[in-house]
């Protein structure tokens, strides 16, 4: 279904230049480039576009920042206070960037918010970690005293995606800032703006210069010389795993900083017929509908035992075309576009290729509108795990849905994959439940729930969905080094 488009909507645009070292500046080059709003299709207005002059600029503002001066000697309470601040002034201005958040990204302006939620708890999360991050004696034999401690790495790059702007943001930066590294963030060419008003956020917040420094710009530009500089200490990147390949390979080659990736899934979401029936079918929706479909996390693949599984299909199909598409802004609205013409392209892609592979598409599959990139809730049945929709991210609205006998089978297709970022499991079979957490090999597992989120339980990848975690204490270890002191008695 598709709501009608509200009037243009009108949004303040902050900052549009680099931020490097608390300056707002253009581009070495000069150049800049267009953001495009993916309701419409329509250029919202451009930006600076950093290169790698601009990534070597502030790299050095950067490793100043941490070499000497007021970061480096402040205080680990100092730091956490400046984090809170930086909390209370996004929560002051949320309404302006839940609207810059739409505009830029397409997602509905209720997601926004949610996103924005979780984003104060990390930053507030992180903020209460950055005075408690510490070391151990330790009794080595021999008269010494042998104590270790917890120092930054240093140079920070973070490269993020487009799929939640503000959340990457803060995911990245918060562990970082609490921990006393410096940073250079990086964002999608995609959606820059959010990432820039936050920017200004932090500089009023009183983080001293070259501590973040935030580049608006492209991957194989911008993002590859952050990848391979020999001042960066260490870089977290979000995004493809097939560029995930690529910035390894060029960490490795320069100075082997490094390196944390949450890349691509192909999540097994699995349904016992014993479950409860109805949350399952809103829990699979949800899983795999959210945000467009642009979740690293989604459940994409559905598992769906057979003795349920011509009923759950049936609710299935119902539900999703009952999903409302149209204007993000409008309180109505469950669906936006997808963020640009290339991933649009690629959705209708994988569309096809599971019609051309023999998938039952039950409903949806076709463009929503003439304008903007609106793709139908589309579900496809009798997917097979082979099939490329099965196989590939699709990162679109595209639900497929695969049949199975047993547990045992359920656990073995939920493994036949390059990857191991989340999974779901439903059923009132409590061990059946603990079965299936303990053998998908994935990151996350969720039991009769999914995309739960919360900054202090860790997240990240097995297998070629990434390496290391982030959010809770887990993360931390990523943004220290340790350093072991022994002392002469
Ligand atoms: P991407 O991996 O190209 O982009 C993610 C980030 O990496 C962006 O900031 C981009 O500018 C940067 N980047 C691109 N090439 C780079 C390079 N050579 N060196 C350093 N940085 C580079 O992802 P893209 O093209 O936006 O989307 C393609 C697919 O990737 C999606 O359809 C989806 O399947 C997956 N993806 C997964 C995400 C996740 O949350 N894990 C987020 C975004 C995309
Ligand atoms: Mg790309």
């Amino acid at each position: 279904m598709v709501t009608a488009t509200s009037p243009e909507q009108k949004v303040k645009i902050g900052q549009t230049k680099l931020l490097i070292n608390n300056e707002w500046v253009e581009s070495v080059s000069g150049k800049r480039f267009e953001t495009i709003n993916p309701t419409t299709g329509e250029v919202i207005c451009d930006v600076a576009e950093a290169d790698a002059a601009d990534v070597d600029k502030a790299v050095k503002a950067a490793k100043r920042a941490f070499e000497g001066g007021e970061w480096r000697n402040m205080s680990a309470t100092r730091r956490g206070e400046l984090l809170y601040k930086l909390a209370d002034l996004i929560e002051q201005n949320i309404d302006e960037l839940a609207r810059l958040e739409t505009l830029d990204n397409g997602k509905t302006l209720k997601d926004a918010y949610g996103d924005l939620h979780l984003v104060l708890r990390c930053y507030r999360y992180y903020a209460g970690w950055a005075d408690k991050v510490h070391g151990k004696t330790i009794p080595i034999n021999g008269p010494y005293l042998c104590y270790t401690r917890h120092e930054p790495v240093g140079v920070v790059g973070q490269i993020i995606p487009w799929n939640f702007p503000l959340l990457m943001q803060a995911w990245k930066l918060s562990p970082a800032l609490a921990t006393g590294n410096v940073v250079v963030m990086k964002t999608a060419e995609q959606t820059p703006l959010s990432a820039l008003r936050v920017g200004e956020l932090i500089v009023e917040a009183g983080f001293p210069p070259g501590v973040v420094n935030i580049l608006s710009g492209y991957g194989p530009t911008a993002g590859a010389a952050i990848a391979r500089h020999m001042d960066v200490d260490k870089l977290a990147f979000t995004g493809s795993t097939e560029v995930g390949h690529l910035v390894m390979e060029a960490a490795a080659r320069s100075n082997l900083k490094r390196v944390t990736l949450e890349l691509g899934g192909k999540s097994p979401n699995i349904v016992f017929a014993d479950a409860d029936m109805d949350a399952a079918i809103e829990g699979a929706h949800k899983s795999l509908f959210f945000n467009q479909g642009q979740c690293c996390n989604a459940g994409s693949r559905l598992f769906v035992e057979e003795k349920c599984y011509d009923e759950f299909v049936a609710k299935s199909v119902e539900k999703a075309k009952n999903r409302l598409v149209g204007d993000p802004f409008d309180s109505k609205t469950q669906q936006g576009p997808q963020v640009d013409r290339d991933q649009f392209d690629r959705v209708m892609n994988y569309i096809e290729a599971g019609m051309r592979e023999g998938a039952n598409m039950m409903c949806g599959g076709h463009r929503v509108g003439d304008r903007g990139y609106f793709i139908e809730p589309t579900v496809f049945a009798n997917v097979t795990n082979d099939m490329t929709i099965a196989q590939e991210e699709i990162f679109g609205p595209v639900m497929s849905i695969i049949k199975f006998k047993d547990i045992e089978e359920a656990i073995h297709l939920a493994n036949t994959t390059m990857y191991g970022l989340a999974a779901g499991v439903w059923t009132k079979d409590i061990t059946k439940a603990h079965r299936v957490a303990n053998s998908v090999r994935a990151g996350t597992v969720w039991v009769n729930c999914y995309h739960v989120f919360d900054a202090a339980a860790p997240f990240g990848g097995f297998k070629q969905s990434g390496m290391g975690r982030e959010l809770g204490e887990y993360c931390l270890e990523h943004y220290t080094e340790v350093k072991t002191v022994t002392v002469q008695l």
